[in-house]
């Protein structure tokens, strides 16, 4: 949705970087009060000459957000983190159980972020 909302392609985070960006718009779940292991390897693993600054967003189904765990590792690589993110709470995407005012947020931040 988000991939859509911004006309890019979303990549699953099996695929590595392979030329450098400006924005990269990084994400994912909670799982298990967690960030996903593969998700924060991604991030540790991120060429800091290939990015200059990551959008983070993500989903969970209660209040937890990937801000802080992701930003910790990005922070360590001196890689730029946006102050500007997107995190849903209360939803299970794969249900499709986003709700409208949700939708607008997903649109919103998209356009935010490539003006910014
Ligand atoms: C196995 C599992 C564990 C989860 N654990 C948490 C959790 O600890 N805290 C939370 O806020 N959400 C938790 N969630 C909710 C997910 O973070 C949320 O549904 C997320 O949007 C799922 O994204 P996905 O459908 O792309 O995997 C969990 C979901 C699953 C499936």
């Amino acid at each position: 949705m988000l991939g859509n909302q911004l006309k890019i392609e979303a990549k699953p985070i099996d695929q590595p970087l392979t030329e450098p960006v400006d924005r990269l718009y990084l994400g994912g779940g909670i799982y298990n009060l967690n960030v996903d292991e593969h998700l924060k390897d991604y991030a540790r693993n991120l060429d800091p000459t290939k990015v200059k600054e990551v959008f983070l967003f993500g989903t969970s189904g209660s209040v937890f957000t990937v801000g802080k765990q992701l930003t910790k590792i990005l922070d360590k690589k001196h890689i730029k983190v946006s102050d500007d993110h997107l995190y849903l709470h209360g939803i299970m995407p794969k249900m499709g159980n986003i709700n409208a005012h949700q939708k607008e947020e997903v649109a919103g931040f998209a356009k935010e972020t490539v003006t910014e």
